[in-house]
C-alpha cells in the first residue's frame, strides 16, 4: 500500500487533465492505495520570491498561503502524480508556482526518493506538442534526489472541457494508477 498524491493543476473543473487525474486515482485506490486528489484550482498559491528566508528560518517559507498544506501532502506521500494541461507548450502557472515555492524543502528529506507520473493535456496533436511540458516536470523532479519516473501520459487532441470522454487515454490513466503498488 503506498500513499499517492494526485496533483491536479487545472483551472478547469472537470477538466481534460483532471478526468486524467480522476481515472488514475481510481485506479489507484482499486488497487489498494492510500489515494488522496487535490486540485490547485481555487487555492492561494503565490511565487516563490527567492528571498531565501527558508534557508536562515528551518526551511519555513515566510509566504503565508495554501502551499504549506499541500507541501505536507507531498512530503508524506510516497507517489506524486502531477498533471497539467499544456499552456503554450508548457505547464499551466498554477503548477509551476507550486513547483518554484517547493524551494524551501527541495533538497530535504521529504521530498526525496518520490515516484512520480505526470499527466498532460493539449489541444495540439504535434508530435512535439508536450516535449516541454513533460521536460517542466522532468526538471522537477531531477532536483529531487531519489526521484524516479514510472509514467506519463500525454492526451492530445482535446480542446473543450469533457472532450477526452470516450477516449483510450481514460482507460490509460485507470490502468496506470492500477499499476501502482
Ligand atoms: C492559456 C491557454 C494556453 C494554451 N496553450 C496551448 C498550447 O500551447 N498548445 C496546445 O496544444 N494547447 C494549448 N491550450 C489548450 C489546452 O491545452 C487544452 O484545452 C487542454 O485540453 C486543457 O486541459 P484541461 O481541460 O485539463 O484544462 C491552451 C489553453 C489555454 C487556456
Amino acid at each position: 500500500m503506498r500513499k499517492v498524491l494526485v496533483i491536479s493543476g487545472t483551472p478547469r473543473n472537470g477538466g481534460n487533465s483532471e478526468r486524467l487525474c480522476e481515472e488514475f486515482a481510481k485506479g489507484a485506490k482499486e488497487a489498494g492505495n492510500e489515494v488522496e486528489l487535490i486540485s490547485l484550482r481555487g487555492k492561494e498559491i503565490g511565487f516563490c520570491n527567492a528571498c531565501d528566508y527558508c534557508m536562515n528560518h528551518d526551511r519555513v517559507c515566510c509566504v503565508k498561503d495554501d502551499v504549506g498544506e499541500i507541501l505536507e501532502k507531498m512530503v508524506a506521500a510516497d507517489v506524486l502524480v502531477m498533471a497539467s494541461p499544456v499552456y503554450y507548450f508548457a505547464v499551466d502557472a498554477q503548477i509551476k508556482a507550486l513547483i518554484d515555492r517547493t524551494y524551501c524543502i527541495w533538497d530535504q528529506p521529504g521530498l526525496m526518493n518520490k515516484e512520480f507520473y505526470y499527466l498532460m493535456t493539449s489541444w495540439r496533436e504535434y508530435e512535439w506538442a508536450m516535449d516541454c511540458t513533460l521536460e517542466c516536470f522532468r526538471g522537477f523532479a531531477k532536483c529531487l534526489k531519489g526521484s524516479k519516473e514510472m509514467g506519463y501520459i500525454c492526451a492530445k487532441g482535446f480542446w473543450d472541457k469533457g472532450e477526452i470522454e470516450g477516449s483510450k487515454f481514460l482507460e490509460q490513466a485507470y490502468e496506470m494508477g492500477k499499476s501502482v503498488q
